[in-house]
């Protein structure tokens, strides 16, 4: 058994709906779980933490400042355990950018810190334009106008695919 510490970084909160799918499957193997917002990860008791996962979402082309400081800040401990990082983005909703390799965000990010997670992975995020304030609202939809993405104004379209949420949490157990 395994104290895994999942820490994540959300704005409308689809990344903490992608932790308890996580949760679950790593509790199913007996691991014992703790999940901690980004926010609150800085004083994190890492005698408590064997192994740890970190997730971001990307706003306007990158993740919350908070992530890039939470790993230089703690970057021996997360070299010294099996660590994972994912990243939420709707560009990972076309084929070829939902890989590692091929997602443009998460390799411009990994370029950027000295981290090396024991895995990776990118998960498409959700489209609610009801939480949306405005000029948010019209950002995104002339983004998804423009990449052929849902444009109703009230739409709310979950592009995660849950079975790869999953097989990242079974790596996630194995590392
Ligand atoms: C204001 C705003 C900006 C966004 N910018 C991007 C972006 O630049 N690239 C992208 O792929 N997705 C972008 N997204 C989509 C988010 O990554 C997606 O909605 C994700 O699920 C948000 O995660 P969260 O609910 O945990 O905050 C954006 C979403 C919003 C609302």
């Amino acid at each position: 058994m395994s104290r895994i510490c999942i820490v994540y970084s959300t704005t409308d909160g689809h990344t903490l709906e992608i932790c308890p799918r996580i949760q679950q499957v790593l509790e199913h193997e007996a691991h014992w779980i703790e999940l901690m917002a980004i926010e609150q990860a800085s004083g994190i008791d890492w005698t408590r933490c064997d192994k740890i996962v970190i997730g971001a979402r990307i706003r306007y082309g990158k993740h919350h400042p908070d992530v890039r400081a939470f790993i230089d800040r703690h970057l021996e401990r997360l070299q010294q355990r099996p660590s994972a990082f994912f990243s939420v983005n709707v560009v990972a909703r076309k084929p070829g950018k939902d890989t590692v390799a091929g997602n443009p965000y998460l390799q411009k990010f990994l370029k950027t810190i000295l981290w090396k997670p024991t895995e990776l992975a990118v998960f498409a995020g959700k489209i609610d334009y009801r939480r949306y304030g405005m000029v948010d609202r019209l950002m995104i939809r002339f983004i998804m106008w423009l990449t052929k993405g849902p444009t109703q104004p009230d739409a709310c379209v979950d592009f995660t695919d849950w079975q790869a949420v999953a097989d990242f949490a079974g790596r996630v157990a194995r590392m």
